[in-house]
């Protein structure tokens, strides 16, 4: 989907949900604020809700109308807001120079070469022992979950994270359950850590 598309969700009113996912608040409840940054933020549910514990948090998403509304939402104004395309978009040099705490990336879905490429430079801009949360819908859910993308080529899995979760000390790989009012949906998850230097 274009960015067009996603404006025209967002200015329908469709909204994912007004609360961070609960896998995403019980993996990062505990973390010590700092630097964080939300690729594909979309309205920004978790990137508002980290700003509220405390983090400096800058959220990139290519659809303005998504940004705005997020912009608006409780917590907004707590929120740097970027609108770029993440496949191009870099943080800025003084960011890099320090190295961000987490990298959060939930529920955007690419091709499996655009996604590893992504998350791949996303890796770079952790400090060492910097965090990368990916959560997404997973390739499972076409033959026995429910929701999300039906179109196989974007979607998540384990084979398909691999490459990235080669590059962390990995906490977590793997499918996970989620109960929605339409039945069980499948993510996929991913959280590690970058190693230390020279690792
Ligand atoms: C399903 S929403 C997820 C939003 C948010 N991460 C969440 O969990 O609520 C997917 C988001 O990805 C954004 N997106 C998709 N491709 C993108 C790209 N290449 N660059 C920036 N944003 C993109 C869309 O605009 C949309 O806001």
């Amino acid at each position: 989907m274009q960015s067009a598309d996603w404006d025209a969700r967002y200015a329908e009113g469709q909204q994912w949900s007004t609360g961070p996912n609960a896998l995403i608040a019980d993996l990062l409840a505990d973390s010590p604020p700092g630097r964080a940054v939300d690729l594909a933020a979309g309205e920004g549910r978790h990137a508002r809700w980290l700003a509220g514990l405390g983090w400096e948090v800058t959220a990139v998403d290519f659809s303005p109308v998504g940004l705005d509304r997020g912009r608006a939402a409780p917590g907004g104004d707590a929120v740097t807001w970027v609108a770029a395309d993440v496949l191009t978009w870099t943080p800025p040099a003084a960011d890099l120079d320090i190295g961000l705490d987490l990298v959060l990336v939930a529920y955007l879905h690419l091709p499996q070469h655009e996604m590893t490429g992504l998350l791949t430079r996303a890796v770079g801009w952790l400090r060492p022992g910097g965090r990368m949360l990916v959560l997404g819908h997973d390739v499972d859910n076409l033959i026995r979950g429910v929701g999300g993308p039906q179109d196989e080529a974007v979607l998540t899995s384990l084979p398909r994270l691999a490459p990235v979760a080669a590059l962390l000390e990995v906490d977590r790989l793997e499918q996970v359950t989620r109960p929605t009012l339409a039945g069980t949906a499948l993510d996929t998850l991913l959280s590690g850590r970058r190693p230390p230097s020279g690792e």
